[in-house]
């Protein structure tokens, strides 16, 4: 079944096209990335998807809901949650609470339920807690729980951020290049911490540069170039295909199959 459908989706800035009629679809419960080079329009589509940039044209139905005209924290609470392509963190506040604030994107209390403290909140704040332990132990961050964000290090954070992603149970997890900047064997942990997000359910869209991870852990792929489709398909048939060795893979096959 398709949870994702995007459909002739366009955005510019000024005289700059960073998206153009873009179309895909994102079957449940698989992982599939978008690859392109360098301005392509990749985290542009993210923060459409997510509902900080609104498009000029098309549609993104999620759950055949349209997500265009929501905002981010009704996009959040319909079940799609994000990562950022620059880590964004509360670095003086602990890991425990940078991943709790990923719950409270999901929870319904006004601030008068607040203010009273009425029990809501209570059982709220309790549910926060439980699924913020949840997520830190799926993404093995336990022993770092107590700690201050600005202690850790880069490898950490960039799961942290996961982690706070998935506190708040989505259907649909966007993680914009979660494996920039980590060393070989953190980034072998990020592709099996991709591999269990999927199993677990969730369904995964991935942009990433590292294209031997991008090979491994995708069911499909899409590639876009100037904010256009340029292919779609699976791991084999892209690196298979001439227009995408000639514009991405500079010109010779790097991924044998
Ligand atoms: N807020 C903005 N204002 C003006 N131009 C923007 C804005 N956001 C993105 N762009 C432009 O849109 C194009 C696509 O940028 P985008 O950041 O989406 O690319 P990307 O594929 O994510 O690139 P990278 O791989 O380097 O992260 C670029 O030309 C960029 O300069
Ligand atoms: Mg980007």
């Amino acid at each position: 079944m398709t949870l994702l459908e995007v459909e002739g989706l366009s955005k510019s800035f000024g005289g700059v096209t960073a998206i153009a009629d873009l179309c895909f679809k994102v079957p449940e419960q698989q992982v599939y990335s978008v690859i392109g080079p360098n301005g392509a329009g990749k985290t542009t589509l993210f923060n459409m998807l997510s509902g900080i940039y609104t498009p000029n044209e098309g549609s993104i139905k999620f759950q055949n809901r349209e997500l265009i005209g929501r905002l981010p924290h009704q996009v959040a609470s319909l079940g799609v949650s994000r990562t950022f392509q620059n880590l964004q963190m509360f670095f003086n506040m602990s890991v425990l609470d940078n991943v709790k604030v990923g719950c409270h994107l999901r929870t319904r209390s006004r601030i008068w339920s607040a203010a009273l403290r009425l029990p809501g909140i209570f059982r709220e704040e309790r549910q926060a807690e439980a699924w913020s332990r949840e997520a830190l132990e799926f993404c093995r961050l336990e022993e770092f729980i107590g700690q201050e964000a600005s202690a850790l290090p880069y490898g950490v954070l960039k799961r942290l951020e996961i982690a706070r992603a998935l506190a708040a149970k989505p259907s649909l997890l966007l993680m914009d290049e979660p494996a920039a900047g980590l060393n070989d064997t953190e980034t072998v942990e990020m592709r099996q911490l991709i591999r269990r997000i999927c199993a677990s359910g969730v369904t995964v869209l991935l942009v990433e540069h590292n294209m031997g991870l991008v090979m491994d852990v995708s069911d499909r792929i899409l590639v876009i170039d100037y904010g256009s489709r340029l292919a779609e398909g699976t791991p084999t048939e892209i690196q298979r295909n001439p227009k995408v060795i000639q514009a991405y893979l500079g010109g010779e096959v790097q991924y044998a199959v």
